[in-house]
């Protein structure tokens, strides 16, 4: 059985203050959350000037920590840009790519997430490769079409074995800080369909990498889409940045 991982993303929020408290009242809540033998992995993917904080505060916790970006350059003349090197030096676990966000404000191309997943295996981190339709792509019967061209993009970049150390987001545009989330089922379907797309490169792989759902999920519609078979776990955006919220998913995924 695959265990159950919920990622907060921050997106653009947050101040040293205010993460300083976030974070400790996570820990502290996790407390009595994760004793089982198969406790949920957590982690929070931050703006990158908060990375060392998340360093300081979290080394020996069980909340991993992670990015939201990377550069598909190693180093060099690309000012603005941060590289999986950097991120590496940190102790990141996790780079968010391909974010809904980032394919609609900055242009970027699922070749383009590609490489960024690839910059991140590189560097032994795990790339969280997010894939999704709009509410038009959906209503047109493209949902399907869509995410899998999303998604094979990446997998067609990756080995075998690199194929295995992904893991993917399903997070539907329209569902996205709109308070209206994918039915389970709706999730389950796609969840079901892109584990089949990776399992035409790599049918184990496909069994292990945990595919999670992202979109409006909050305490009380985690349990149900979490119990779905392909539904792995949560990208968490808006219900991140309260502690009682965020403990409230994690504690859904037990
Ligand atoms: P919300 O949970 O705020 O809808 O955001 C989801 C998301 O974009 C996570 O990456």
């Amino acid at each position: 059985m695959r265990a159950k991982l919920i990622v907060g993303n921050w997106k653009m929020n947050g101040s040293r203050a205010g993460n300083a408290t976030l974070l400790a009242d996570i820990v502290a809540g996790l407390t009595g959350v994760i004793t089982d033998q198969a406790p949920p992995a957590c982690a929070v993917c931050v703006p990158s000037p908060y990375l060392q904080q998340c360093e300081e505060v979290l080394s020996g916790t069980p909340i991993a920590w992670g990015a939201q970006d990377v550069s598909v350059h190693c180093f060099g003349a690309f000012t603005g840009e941060v590289c999986a090197k950097m991120l590496s030096e940190f102790d990141c676990r996790y780079v968010i790519v391909g974010h809904s966000e980032r394919r609609a404000y900055h242009m970027e191309s699922s070749e383009m997430v590609a490489s960024k997943a690839l910059a991140a295996l590189q560097e032994g981190m795990t790339p969280i490769v997010c894939v999704g339709e709009t509410l038009e792509e959906r209503e047109a019967g493209q949902t399907e079409a869509v995410v899998g061209a999303q998604l094979d993009a990446v997998l067609e970049q990756l080995d075998a074995d690199a194929v295995a150390r992904i893991v993917v987001a399903y997070e539907p545009v329209w569902a996205i800080g709109t308070g209206r989330n994918a039915t389970p089922e709706m999730a389950q379907a796609v969840h079901a369909h892109l584990r089949s797309r990776i399992a035409v490169r790599n049918g184990e792989a496909a069994q292990r990498i945990a595919i999670l759902y992202g979109g409006s999920m909050k305490p009380d519609n985690a349990a149900a889409l979490l119990a779905q078979p392909d539904i792995d776990g949560g990208l968490i955006g808006g219900a991140a940045l309260k502690a009682q919220d965020f403990l409230g998913i994690i504690r859904a995924a037990k």
